[in-house]
């Protein structure tokens, strides 16, 4: 499908658009000078993140101003439009914004990004890969860009490209890694020294250790993990449950079909079938998308991806595996076999157990607040990040 105005006419629905406010770098380094830092809820791709956005948006805390990212990947814009109004409804006049793949196919990146744009979004952040025209469409639309990094030279370059502000992603995070050599800590001094743009740290990031990215001046911290433990968002009950009660050796790293780049999942057998080397090729997602299949492509092989990146195409479906089955059978069925659980290194630290005893979001930002007086308490300083120059 090529983007045209009739795409995105046919896809609006009927309510009204309600703007989210802008979250530029000039509104960061004001909340970071009133004391508060960003808590923001990480766009996790292929639903697994719906109904997520809203709640992080509109939680009440004495140390940080919620942030919502509703994932734009594998989403219709009729859905795209829906989960944006279902989040600015639960947050009103809360941060809400999208977060996209740059490895995405053209015209899906195209479609979603613009269909973002017309729904009033807070941000754009873009993660696998680097589009440069997503920038330039947010400068169009007045709306802020925020780039995801692993490194300090990329964080510089998105600053001169315009970016309002970045996430540095360790090695750490959950599904795909930028580098995987490249740990939180090391990370976050290293993006804090290439740019004067206000810093968010990523990956692995619990309330234990939010204090000590602020000491390195980040100016918030992202979080995806610690929020699939919840007793909020739309993921099956199965998805939570296979993050909880795990430890080191339950954590394994797999090479994705998205590039062959590195990715964090929770060891099962569908993780185990592919270290030994067997493939899976798409399978018909009609159960998901319905008879018309996903954009009207009807084939089991959606072409989610933009030619070339993805490896199971790229080799006729004879190597790798179908990355939109596997989390959305993770996702929507909560199947422990064929699913791929993608998950952050934080898993091993949650405290819940049992699916039962998770907690809403509000209750686990309580937490980080909780957490974040005792490192203050404790002669911990949490340093102002610099402000626009
Ligand atoms: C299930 C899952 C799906 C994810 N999907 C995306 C995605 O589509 N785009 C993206 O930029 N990051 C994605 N991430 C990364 C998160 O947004 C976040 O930055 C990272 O997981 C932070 O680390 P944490 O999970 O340890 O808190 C995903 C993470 C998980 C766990």
């Amino acid at each position: 499908m090529s983007m045209s105005a009739e795409n995105l006419e046919a896809s609006r629905p009927s309510t009204s658009r309600v703007e989210a406010p802008k979250l530029d770098r000039t509104t960061i380094a004001a909340i970071v000078a009133s004391g508060k830092r960003l808590l923001v809820q990480g766009g996790m791709g292929v639903h697994a993140s719906d109904g997520l956005a809203g709640k992080v948006a509109a939680v009440h805390s004495r140390r940080f101003v919620g942030v919502g990212t509703v994932s734009g990947v594998v989403k219709t814009p009729e859905h795209l439009r829906a989960e944006l109004q279902r989040a600015k409804a639960i947050a009103p006049g809360g941060f809400v914004g999208v977060n996209l793949m740059a490895a995405l196919n053209k015209s899906d990146f195209e479609l979603t990004a613009r269909t973002a744009l017309e729904e009033g979004v807070s941000f754009i952040v873009q993660g696998a890969g680097i589009s440069r025209d997503i920038i330039r469409w947010c400068r169009e639309a007045n709306t802020p860009f925020a780039g995801i990094v692993s490194s300090g030279r990329l964080a510089a370059m998105y600053e001169k490209w315009g970016a309002e502000w970045v996430v540095a992603e360790g090695a750490e995070a959950g599904g795909h890694i930028g580098d995987i050599d490249h740990p939180l800590p090391t990370l976050v001094e290293e993006v804090c020294a290439a740019t004067s743009l206000p810093v968010v740290a990523a990956g692995g990031v619990d309330a234990s250790d939010v204090g000590r990215y602020f000491a390195q001046g980040a100016a918030g911290v992202q979080l995806a993990t610690r929020f699939i433990a919840s007793s909020d968002g739309d993921a099956h009950p199965t998805f939570k449950q296979v993050h909880l009660g795990k430890k080191e050796e339950d954590v394994v790293i797999i090479t994705s079909c998205v590039k062959g780049m590195k990715a964090r999942a929770v060891r099962n057998e569908f993780t185990e079938a592919l270290a030994a080397g067997k493939s899976f090729p798409p399978r018909s997602k009609a159960w998901f998308f319905g008879p018309s299949g996903f954009m009207g492509r009807k084939k089991a092989c959606i072409e989610c991806l933009a030619e070339g990146l993805c490896k199971c195409r790229a080799s006729n479906f004879q190597e790798s595996f179908c990355i939109s089955d596997a989390l959305l059978r993770a996702v929507a069925t909560g199947d422990e076999v064929l699913g791929l659980y993608y998950t952050g290194q934080s898993l091993v630290r949650l405290p819940e157990t049992e699916v039962g005893e998770l907690k809403p979001v509000q209750a686990i930002v309580d937490d980080m607040d909780n957490a974040l007086d005792a490192y203050q308490a404790a002669g911990q300083a949490t340093p102002v990040p610099p402000g626009p120059q």
